[in-house]
């Protein structure tokens, strides 16, 4: 998050979405506007026929050298339901990076001027990994979307929370969100949270250990926006001084993975750690009107020894999957909407 860096888009035609500071609530609308469109036009058969045309001929590289389930098939199935054809790379195994070529040069080829890809989708471990990329893209003049850079932004996870948030409010403006987990690396609360601030009267609570509290840019944001927040040390703190968790209350892992290399003390000890951060039935119960999210996955399982797997109480209880106020995998079905929408605003007039 780079403050002023990025302006609010108007036009997307060739645009690349790098971060959740492209957007205004006037982008904000536009947007939603054309994924009402396209939610609509992928409920039913001649809906879905008529959408074949809108990318017919493009072709879109899809790089994912970060493991990914949701944002990748959103991506992979939007663009099959739309008519384009793909590249897709996942395995850095098969990649000539292996051999040192930068992502830039690797851009740079797959989007050749003589029938290269017309847009590349790309998720790397690496935190602004964009702005070694975007030089090499606009040589073909080739637009990128960002589908998360390391603990930076994930501004397709943003659009496809706001548009939920959106099917279920109307409008977010005046609701409270109450944000859980690791605030600190979350490249998805930078961006939802950062989406969010843009509405009136939205406030939000950050509910995380000491050690992963919010980074000061985050704050400094909402600071500058005016949004009301808060900050506890754990769900029970919250309980104590009778704050109300709001209408939302958005759930994020604890990421064992980036632990691992930092503080493995800190990863050996996550399973006790868990258990100030985490959603069961019983607290749905007791906050019926309270929705929840998690832009998945939700820690379930975990990896005991080599090959062998074994269930674990994560982040949400398996019960709450099946209980009404669950709208995470609501959340994750937006996903082929939001990036139909996307690629559509962004080929639609485009030429290369
Ligand atoms: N929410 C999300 O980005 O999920 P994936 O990591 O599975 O893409």
């Amino acid at each position: 998050m780079e403050g002023e860096k990025f302006k609010p888009i108007r036009d997307f035609t060739g645009q690349s979405i790098i971060s959740s500071q492209q957007f205004d609530l006037e982008t904000l609308n536009i947007f939603h506007e054309s994924a009402k469109d396209i939610d609509k036009m992928l409920q039913n058969d001649a809906g879905r026929i008529h959408l074949r045309h809108f990318l017919s001929g493009k072709i879109i590289a899809v790089l994912f050298y970060q493991s990914s389930t949701r944002t990748r098939s959103s991506f992979e199935m939007s663009l099959m339901r739309l008519g384009a054809g793909n590249f897709t790379e996942t395995d850095i195994s098969f990649s000539s990076r292996l051999k040192g070529e930068a992502l830039g040069h690797t851009v740079r080829v797959l989007t050749g001027k003589k029938g290269g890809a017309d847009l590349v989708v790309v998720r790397d471990p690496q935190k602004g990994f964009f702005e070694a990329v975007l030089p090499y893209a606009k040589l073909t003049n080739t637009p990128i979307i960002n589908g998360g850079d390391g603990a930076g932004e994930h501004p397709f996870q943003a659009l496809k929370d706001d548009y939920t948030f959106r099917e279920h409010f109307g409008t977010p403006a005046g609701r409270r969100f109450t944000f859980v987990g690791d605030i600190k690396e979350s490249r998805v609360i930078h961006s939802t949270a950062s989406l969010l601030s843009l509405y009136k009267d939205v406030e939000m609570n950050f509910v995380a250990p000491a050690f992963l509290k919010a980074q000061p840019d985050l704050l400094d944001m909402l600071k500058k926006r005016k949004v009301k927040f808060k900050e506890f040390d754990s769900l029970r703190e919250m309980e104590e001084q009778k704050e109300e968790v709001g209408d939302g209350i958005y759930m994020v892992r604890l990421q064992a993975e980036l632990y691992q290399k930092q503080n493995p003390g800190l990863a050996a000890n996550l399973r006790q750690i868990y258990k100030n951060y985490v959603i069961t039935p019983q607290w749905v119960e007791k906050h019926p009107s309270v929705n929840i999210y998690h832009p998945m996955p939700i820690e379930r399982m975990v990896e005991d020894k080599p090959g062998e797997w074994k269930k674990v109480d994560g982040e949400i209880y398996e019960a709450v999957d099946f209980m009404p106020q669950n709208k995470y995998f609501g959340q994750s079905d937006n996903g082929i909407v939001v990036a139909g929408a996307l690629m559509w605003l962004i080929l639609r007039y485009h030429q290369k």
